[in-house]
């Protein structure tokens, strides 16, 4: 059964007739293909063109045909091109010619992009979930070091103290406005297309308004060229998905600098790495690799996807075929992805000694600029001076903080022998207590607000 045979002379050229094909990926909406197409049906029986009996025959009949979908073992025919016919000719085969009304006043072009929609919104809610699961792991660790004192990194050069609590909620922020990217990419794709048919809108008096509710969409599209072609909610899905896995690279590249020899910081759990075929001594990060490393695709499947619509004119083309793919790919990737780096997250073990042996007095110096400050010396100057500090205790390869206070004194008589002070680690820490500073107290309350996001949702 093809749905268009009749036209041609001819039959179609079988290496074209596999290129025009797309069942092999599109079988995916087949619940949402069904979930549409009963919702038609009961709105083709509100538009009196169906029976109740042959409304009731259609959806009893497609129930059977999602069983035959859902299962293992269905085996598709050549003539199935996509998901559409394919879904057609089960119903035909279950109930008869009845199944031929169902396509009435309908096209590919509006039922494509319902069915799409629905998915897409379907797979927002995963998305959510999944990111959520990992913010998690992530607020869990920032709590067994919310007051653990490690380096802080610009320009991975050490720069000032922080926690592990404040670092690792700096991965927390992005997760939630990466959940919301996915909840703002759902409402964008929750606009109902049924109805619009090929292009010119259905010839017949279908309740739109009503068909919108029974899928759960929030409203009904206002232009039928326009519904066939809006591809936008799945680019902003992609957006959604390579924002993410942007942003869970930058996460994954820190761990793996952090769990390295180097630093030292973290311990990642065996289970989560892998070892090397010829260095026996090897333990690799593998799972944050393939994290940094998949966000490539995902940010390719945004741009190639953006790159097939940007030259098409008006009303559905066939490169539209091309939507899927890639957000069936980011999709699968990212869930394959957010739970693993759950796992590994929940699973790492802190290593204090190594944390606070990485912070060297240097990293005060700001504090010792400061200091100054709070002497009434103008900021400008307090760091000229500063500088000055930190270039003798260079040339005398000393630490900051092991300096004869003549010496100091000697540079700018405004230090006094309160000075020493200033190289108190958890004082440093405990200054910086305003709202998103690196203070424990202050960590403890932006771990509050996230726990608060978490239980929000
Ligand atoms: N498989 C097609 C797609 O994914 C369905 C729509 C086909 N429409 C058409 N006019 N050939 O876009």
């Amino acid at each position: 059964m093809r749905l268009w045979g009749s036209r041609m002379g001819k039959d179609p050229n079988p290496a074209f007739t596999r290129l025009n094909a797309s069942f092999s990926f599109d079988r995916r909406l087949y619940a949402e293909d069904i979930d549409a197409s009963q919702a038609w049906a009961r709105a083709l029986e509100g538009a009196q063109v169906l029976t109740e009996s042959e409304v009731d025959a259609i959806v009893v009949g497609l129930e059977e045909v999602r069983e035959t979908l859902g299962g293992p073992a269905f085996d598709p025919l050549p003539t199935d091109e996509d998901i559409h016919t394919a879904v057609e000719r089960l119903l035909t085969e279950r109930i008869g010619p009845v199944a031929g009304k169902l396509h009435t006043g309908r096209s590919r072009n509006d039922q494509v992009a319902t069915d799409f929609r629905l998915w897409v919104m379907r797979a927002c809610d995963r998305m959510v979930d999944a990111i959520l699961g990992l913010a998690k792991a992530v607020v869990q660790s920032a709590e067994a070091g919310v007051d653990l004192p490690m380096p802080g990194y610009t320009h991975m050069r050490p720069a000032q103290p922080i926690t592990w609590g404040h670092w690792m909620l700096s991965a927390f922020w992005p997760l939630l406005r990466n959940k919301d990217r996915f909840a703002r990419a759902y409402a964008s794709a929750s606009v109902l297309p049924l109805g619009s048919a090929a292009l010119a809108g259905t010839a017949y008096p279908i309740d739109r308004k009503a068909i919108a509710d029974d899928l759960g969409f929030e409203s009904v599209s206002p232009n039928s060229i326009d519904a066939v072609s809006d591809r936008e909610f799945a680019v902003e899905y992609l957006f959604a998905s390579a924002m993410l896995g942007v942003n869970l690279s930058r996460l994954a590249e820190g761990l793996i600098l952090f769990s390295g020899p180097e630093y030292g910081f973290i311990e990642l759990d065996e289970a989560y790495t892998t070892g090397s075929s010829l260095m026996p001594h090897k333990r690799n990060p593998d799972a944050l690799e393939l994290t940094r490393g998949k966000s490539g695709r995902l940010v390719g499947h945004l741009t190639g996807l953006l790159m097939t619509l940007k030259g098409l004119p008006s009303a559905y083309d066939k490169d539209l075929q091309e939507d899927k793919q890639p957000v069936f790919d980011a999709h699968d990737t990212l869930l394959e992805v957010l739970p693993v780096l759950g796992g590994l997250i929940e699973t790492l073990e802190l290593n204090p000694e190594r944390m606070v042996a990485a912070i060297t007095p240097e990293l005060l110096s700001t504090d010792l600029a400061d200091y100054l400050v709070g002497k009434d010396v103008p900021f400008r100057e307090a760091h000229e001076v500063t500088g000055r500090v930190v270039r003798l205790a260079e040339e005398k390869q000393v630490a900051l903080d092991q300096l004869p206070f003549q010496e100091l004194k000697a540079l700018d008589d405004r230090f006094e022998d309160d000075v020493v002070k200033i190289f108190n680690l958890e004082a440093a820490l405990e200054r910086r207590s305003t709202l998103g500073g690196t203070a424990p107290s202050a960590v403890k309350a932006q771990l509050d607000a996230a726990r608060e996001m978490l239980i929000r949702v």
